[in-house]
């Protein structure tokens, strides 16, 4: 317990202290993982074309009024792309990341930048941006299929209260769930991508995390690695927990599990989520918020940034 609550805590220290006063993780680590996120930003201009924005499913969660917030430099802040890259030092075994929301891929593409020989997943409703894109190589299309399985993600809202522990607004989630409400219009997809700079495997699931179909797609995975950012109320945190249980997505010898946008009733759901992992590994399971900027870096307020954690 001791050990790896110093590690999260030297890690905040560190990313707070502006690179000063931070001991027991070398501060070239942290200072180093900061730069190149920013030097790997710097690459892109422009993250997305008008043509992809309007013939969007969500508008990649990017509302018109902050379109052109995003192309800005981040500034140097901590983001919670930083807090990724510097936690994943943590993990002894290959990485292997799922990042639930990728919108535009401003973080992932950070992120496929930072990490080495490793398997990288993306899970979008929106298709693939064509800014990313392009700096990947060696597309396969996995597989494409229709969007509905009403069926099973049924009888997963049935116990999805009990696990909550509270009133879900079940109407709007089994709505959501439903094969006919779902945005994305167009078959799903699952693809798969080299990225030849840092040699990773890239794996791209064009789907809606409300539909069961689409977890199936990745459920013969492990993840050391996941980054809750897709849709942020607390039904569907729970549901995408829901899922990641059903098909055992969670490397159980060790894992890193981050959620952004704290601080509201998602709150509620991560401490559900992390008294459920604490019941299963006990003291190994820490638990922590931690105020950090996020993909518009200085250019917008603090995000609430929750992490559980298990290492080995
Ligand atoms: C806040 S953005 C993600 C930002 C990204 N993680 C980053 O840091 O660069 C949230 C994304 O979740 C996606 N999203 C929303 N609802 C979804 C759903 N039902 N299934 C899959 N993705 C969804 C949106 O399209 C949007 O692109």
């Amino acid at each position: 317990m001791h050990r790896y609550f110093l590690v999260l805590l030297f890690v905040i220290r560190g990313i707070y202290a502006n690179d000063t006063a931070f001991t027991f993780l070398p501060n070239d680590v942290i200072r180093k993982v900061k730069a190149e996120n920013r030097k790997t930003l710097s690459g892109i201009t422009r993250w997305i074309d008008d043509t992809t924005y309007n013939t969007s499913f969500y508008k990649y969660g990017l509302p018109e009024h902050l379109r052109s917030v995003i192309d800005l430099p981040i500034g140097n802040l901590a983001t919670y792309s930083d807090l990724l890259g510097v936690l994943s030092k943590y993990l002894k075994k290959p990485i292997t990341y799922l990042e639930l929301g990728v919108s535009v891929g401003k973080n992932f593409y950070q992120l496929i930048n930072l990490f080495e020989n490793t398997e990288c997943f993306g899970f979008e409703i929106e298709k693939i941006n064509p800014t990313l894109e392009r700096v990947l190589s060696n597309y396969q299309l996995i597989d494409q299929w229709d969007t509905g399985d009403i069926i099973e993600n049924q009888l997963c809202l049935e116990n999805l209260e009990i696990f909550a522990g509270k009133k879900l607004n079940m109407e709007w989630l089994s709505g959501t769930c439903a094969k006919e409400n779902t945005l994305r219009k167009e078959p799903p997809t699952f693809a798969s991508y080299k990225y030849k700079k840092t040699n990773n495997d890239i794996f791209y699931l064009s789907a809606d995390i409300f539909n069961e179909n689409s977890w199936k797609r990745i459920g013969y995975k492990k993840f050391n690695l996941i980054f809750s950012d897709a849709f942020h109320n607390i039904e569907s945190l729970f549901f995408e927990y829901a899922m990641i249980e059903k098909y055992g997505l969670l490397d159980e010898d060790e894992f890193i599990f981050v959620w952004d946008d704290m601080g509201n009733e998602m709150t509620k759901a991560v401490l559900r989520i992390w008294e459920s992992l604490y019941t299963k590994y006990k003291e190994k399971v820490l638990f922590q918020v931690i105020p950090l900027r996020g993909w518009f870096g200085d250019n917008e307020i603090t995000h609430q940034v929750a992490v559980i954690m298990k290492l080995s």
